[in-house]
């Protein structure tokens, strides 16, 4: 499908990862919504991008919140595009260095926002995405984002990684599921990009990360993963699939 003059919706649009694809896509014509939380710099961010690009604050596990983004995208058009960026982390132990055993309000925390709330966005944008006309044979297209850590995750990640693979679960299921709506679904799972997350951290550490990874020997841009996320909306043989994003990094156990 090509991206100009198409609705997108773009969650975690405020930062990193979301708001370099959101750049993106206005920058190829598309109309973007931003969702991102209350407090994020989402209007600022927004404002900046133009071409009419509007934030509206939500949190992504929350219905009636992410039906007023679908709301707002679907005044400006038909919604073709979403692509799913929020997330975070949120370290726990099984078992702590005390003996006692991981917090299980924190795994409900991380599992609700990373995989609860991929499949609220992926549900509620599927569901607008089914009543378009179709364009070359197809009504849209869902991108998720899981990350490596769905496949290696490392010590103290037992619930990122457990959402994450999940997400990664869900991208062959949800892709024929939809097939009959002629809807696509893809995940992105990434290395170690260099968002705000990653640009707080001394340099050292960055210098490390960025040398575990075989090549290219350097933390990933933003806007590659923008790039691919393009991609996957234009290529309509894209789907069902995880697409590693990684420069061939394996993460160890710590
Ligand atoms: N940066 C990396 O190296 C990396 C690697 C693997 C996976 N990822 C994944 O990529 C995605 C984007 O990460 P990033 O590095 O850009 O992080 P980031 O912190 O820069 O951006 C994430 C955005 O999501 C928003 N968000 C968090 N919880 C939300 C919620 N409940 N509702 C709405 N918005 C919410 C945050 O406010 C933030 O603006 C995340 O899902 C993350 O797990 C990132």
């Amino acid at each position: 499908m090509e991206v100009k003059g198409i609705v997108a919706v773009v969650t975690g649009g405020a930062s990193g990862l979301g708001r370099s694809t959101a750049e993106r896509l206005v920058a190829a014509g598309a109309k973007v919504v931003l969702a991102d939380l209350p407090g994020s710099d989402g209007d600022e961010v927004a404002k900046a991008m133009g071409n009419g690009t509007r934030f509206v604050a939500a949190d992504v596990t929350d219905t009636d919140q992410m039906n007023a983004v679908f709301d707002a995208a679907e005044a400006m058009g038909p919604l073709r595009a979403v692509v799913h960026c929020a997330g975070r982390g949120g370290p726990i132990r099984v078992v702590d260095r005390e003996g006692n055993p991981g917090s299980l309000e924190t795994y409900e925390m991380v599992v609700r926002i990373n995989l609860i709330g991929s499949f609220n966005v992926l549900r509620l944008g599927a569901a607008r995405m089914s009543k378009n006309e179709p364009i070359d044979g197809e009504r849209g297209v869902v991108i998720m984002t899981a990350s490596v850590a769905a496949f290696e995750g490392q010590i103290g990640q037992i619930p990122y990684a457990s959402a994450k693979a999940g997400i990664v679960g869900m991208t062959i299921v949800a892709a024929r599921d939809l097939a009959s709506h002629q809807i696509r679904v893809c995940t992105i799972a990434p290395g170690t990009f260099d968002t705000p997350i990653l640009q707080r951290v001394k340099p050292e550490v960055r210098e490390t990360l960025a040398a575990a990874i075989p090549h290219p020997r350097r933390l990933g841009r933003p806007d590659e993963f923008a790039m691919l996320a393009q991609q996957i909306v234009e290529n309509a043989m894209l789907n069902g699939e995880t697409i590693r994003l990684d420069g061939a990094i394996r993460m160890p156990p710590r």
